[in-house]
C-alpha cells in the first residue's frame, strides 16, 4: 500500500512510519524541515517529503507524493501554550486551530483525488480532549476547541466522501509518551500505533464518522 503520514519525524507519526515500513508498505513521511528520527531509517520504501501542513501544497511537493494513496494519516498537531482562561491569547487560539483543524482539512482537499482513485482511507488524529462529553476538567481552550472542530470536520468528510468510496475515521491515540506529553503518557507510541492501525484496518466495522480510540473503543463526542 501507499501511505502518506504528516508530522512523521517524531512521536506518533514516526512510529506509524516504522510500523508500516516493517509491514512492507511504501511510506511518504511528511515533515516540516527537521528529519528527526526519519534520518535514522534506512529503507528503500521510505520517502521523506518536506511539508509544513499549514502551507499550501506546492507544485514541487506534490510531485514527490504518490499518484495513488491507500491510507492518508493526518497526524501533525500541536498542543499550544498558556491555555488557562485567564491566559489564553487569541493568537494561540488561532494558531492551534490552524494546525490542528484547518491544516488537516486542507491536506484532504489537496490529496483527495489521489485517495479517491484507489478508494482509500483517511485517518484524522484528534484527541479525547476534543470530546465535550469527556471534558470533566475544563481548561485547555485552544487544544480542546481545535480537536473538537477536527472531529466535526472529520465526520463531515466521512459523509461527503462515502459516495466516492473513501472511508474516513477520527482517532484518539490514547495518552501517549511523546514530546507532546513530556513523555508522561500512560502508553508508549508502539502500543498506540499498533492499536490505531487495527482500527484503520477495520474502518468499515465502525459507524460513519466514528471517533475511535487506539483500543478500538468508540468515543462519544
Ligand atoms: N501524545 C498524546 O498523548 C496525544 C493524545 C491525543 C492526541 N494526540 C495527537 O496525536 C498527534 C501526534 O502527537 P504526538 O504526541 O506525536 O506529538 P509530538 O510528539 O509533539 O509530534 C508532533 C508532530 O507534528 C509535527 N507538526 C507540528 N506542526 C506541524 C506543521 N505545521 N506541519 C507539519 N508537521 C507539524 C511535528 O513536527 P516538528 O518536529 O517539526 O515540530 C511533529 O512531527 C497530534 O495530532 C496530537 O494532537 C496526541
Amino acid at each position: 500500500m501507499n501511505i502518506v503520514i504528516t508530522g512523521a519525524n517524531r512521536g506518533i507519526g514516526l512510529e506509524f512510519v516504522r510500523q508500516y515500513l516493517l509491514a512492507d508498505h511504501e511510506v511518504w513521511a511528511c515533515h516540516r524541515g527537521n528529519l528527526g528520527g526519519l534520518a535514522k531509517i534506512d529503507s528503500p520504501l521510505l520517502h521523506p517529503v518536506k511539508w509544513d501542513v499549514t502551507q499550501a501544497l506546492s507544485v514541487d511537493t506534490v510531485a514527490l507524493l504518490p499518484a495513488s494513496i491507500d491510507i492518508l494519516i493526518n497526524n501533525a498537531g500541536i498542543y499550544g501554550q498558556d491555555q488557562q482562561l485567564n491566559k489564553v491569547s487569541a493568537e494561540t487560539m488561532r494558531h492551534v486551530f490552524d494546525v490542528d483543524c484547518v491544516a488537516p482539512v486542507r491536506v484532504v482537499q489537496s490529496l483527495l483525488p489521489r485517495v479517491a482513485v484507489v478508494k482509500g482511507r483517511i485517518a484524522n488524529l484528534s484527541s479525547k480532549m476534543g470530546s465535550s462529553t469527556d471534558n470533566g476538567s475544563g481548561g485547555c481552550y485552544a487544544y480542546r476547541a481545535a480537536k473538537a472542530a477536527l472531529i466535526i470536520c472529520s465526520k463531515s468528510m466521512a459523509i461527503d466522501l462515502q459516495s466516492q468510496g473513501v472511508q474516513v475515521i477520527t482517532l484518539h491515540p490514547g495518552w501517549v509518551m511523546t514530546d507532546m506529553t513530556s513523555h508522561s503518557g500512560l502508553i508508549d507510541a508502539q502500543t498506540s500505533v499498533s492499536g490505531m492501525r487495527k482500527v484503520i484496518d477495520r474502518i468499515a466495522d465502525y459507524e460513519l464518522g466514528a471517533f475511535v480510540a487506539y483500543d478500538g473503543q468508540q468515543i462519544p463526542f
